[in-house]
């Protein structure tokens, strides 16, 4: 393998494990018995992966947040069969960034990946290099994957979705961090990286540390942000993600708590204070600034709406469920269009709806005509819409092919509000 090249084999299994100490649980998992391996690329690298399946079910690998063309994109058509392997060739495309992998076999999507199929792809790229000496980039020290999820353990440790399946979104009232009841992590240094996954199925998830610290947002779903962003409380709607900086210093305990939700979701034990990163709370990440695009800008750009409508078996897109074999919009490649994204309120229910779109990066113009959060000014894949809200995003594809867009609440995806754009 040379810098230039890479190649892995990636399998879907059957697997058992304990959640709960001393009793095991039938579980799944990539290359394992829960989650998968995190899949390191660099941009502009040419990947080569063998998907491989040894369950005995149909699956799909969706590279959520990857900009690649139909075929690679592993959405409900690019199915593999048990005991299939498909190998798949993409060049790297993206940013650095922190991407993730998970199935997306229609009807099933939702139950392998709450019983254990999902994984992290983190891309690296030239600020990665250039900011080598600010931020913490040693994988599994002092930057850590962080894939938070929800679950039900039946009979106090067993994962079995269709025991707890709930048509709104199956959530959970046991909270994993990388599939790990009371996770704790012994810390080197004085900065910590965090990179936030929410793979809940339909869980929001608000984080905070302990004491209501500061942290800081350096990242979004696909990129960098221009600069950090000092916070208190951040919140992630199922499938983003958000790379976040936490200085231990600031604390005098030996042991700082990361709450998910205001209960303990990751126990962090400081160690030895070796200043691994020179970390500044107000320099600029990026060599080149994503700047606020300005209503005017966009004015004139073809417009389309996506109105997300109803809960459980009801819900919709634009009135219409998915339908494997429909086109229901189209784009022409290279061209820059403007969704309007619209939570309806239904009558009883307040859903907030996470909206997301495959082989893209867009970025958020405004909310309810209001610019955003300037940690949502960032690359996104999938945005928050809460009910009776408005959300106009800005993308262009660059890759050709059909591609899915849908509500990130698994099960509501299953249900059918989910579409395609053609991209020719
Ligand atoms: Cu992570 Cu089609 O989704
Ligand atoms: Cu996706
Ligand atoms: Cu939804």
């Amino acid at each position: 393998q040379t810098d230039g090249q890479i190649e892995y084999e990636i399998r879907a299994q059957n697997g058992e494990t304990e959640i709960v100490p001393g009793r095991k649980t039938p579980s799944r998992g990539y290359n394992g018995e829960l989650l998968g391996p995190t899949i390191k690329l660099k941009k502009d690298q040419q990947v080569k992966l063998h998907t491989g399946n040894d369950m005995d079910e149909v699956t799909t690998y969706h590279w959520h947040g990857l900009i690649v063309d139909e075929a690679s994109d592993g959405g409900p058509h690019m199915t593999i069969e048990p005991d299939e392997t498909k190998t798949i060739d993409f060049n790297v495309d993206n940013e650095a960034a922190t991407l993730w992998y998970h199935p997306h076999p229609h009807g099933s999507t939702s139950k392998q990946v709450y019983e254990g199929l999902a994984g992290m792809v983190i891309i690296e790229d030239e600020n990665t290099k250039r900011l080598e000496k600010h931020l913490p980039h040693e994988y599994g020290v002092d930057d850590i994957p962080v894939v938070v999820q929800d679950r039900f353990l039946v009979d106090g440790y067993k994962l079995n979705y269709d025991e707890v399946r709930s048509i709104d979104g199956t959530g959970g009232d046991t909270l994993l961090l990388n599939g790990t009841a009371n996770a704790t992590f012994d810390a080197k240094g004085r900065y910590l990286r965090m990179r936030l996954l929410n793979g809940s199925n339909v869980t929001n998830f608000e984080f905070s540390l302990e004491n209501n610290a500061t942290f800081y947002q350096i990242g979004t779903d696909g990129g960098l942000l221009n600069y950090p962003i000092e916070l208190k409380h951040l919140f992630l709607s199922a499938g983003e993600r958000a790379e976040i900086i936490v200085d231990l210093e600031a604390f005098k305990e030996e042991e700082v708590k990361l709450f998910v939700n205001g209960i303990t979701g990751l126990t962090i034990r400081r160690g030895e204070n070796k200043n691994n990163a020179d970390f500044n709370p107000i320099m600029s990440l990026r060599t080149e600034m994503l700047p606020v695009i300005q209503p005017h800008e966009v004015a004139g750009y073809p417009t389309k709406l996506m109105l997300m409508a109803g809960t459980d078996y009801r819900v919709s897109i634009n009135g219409k469920k998915y339908d494997p074999d429909r086109i229901d919009t189209t784009q022409p490649l290279g061209e820059y269009q403007v969704w309007e994204i619209v939570n309806a309120k239904d009558e009883m229910e307040n859903l907030i709806h996470p909206y997301h779109v495959h082989g893209v990066q867009f970025r958020i113009l405004d909310r309810d005509g209001k610019i955003p959060p300037r940690n949502e000014q960032g690359w996104k894949d999938t945005v928050l819409v809460n009910p009776g809200e408005t959300v106009h995003v800005l993308l262009k594809f660059t890759k050709p092919g059909k591609f899915m867009y849908h509500c990130h609440i698994l099960e509501h995806e299953e249900h059918g509000m989910m579409g395609h754009v053609e991209i020719s």
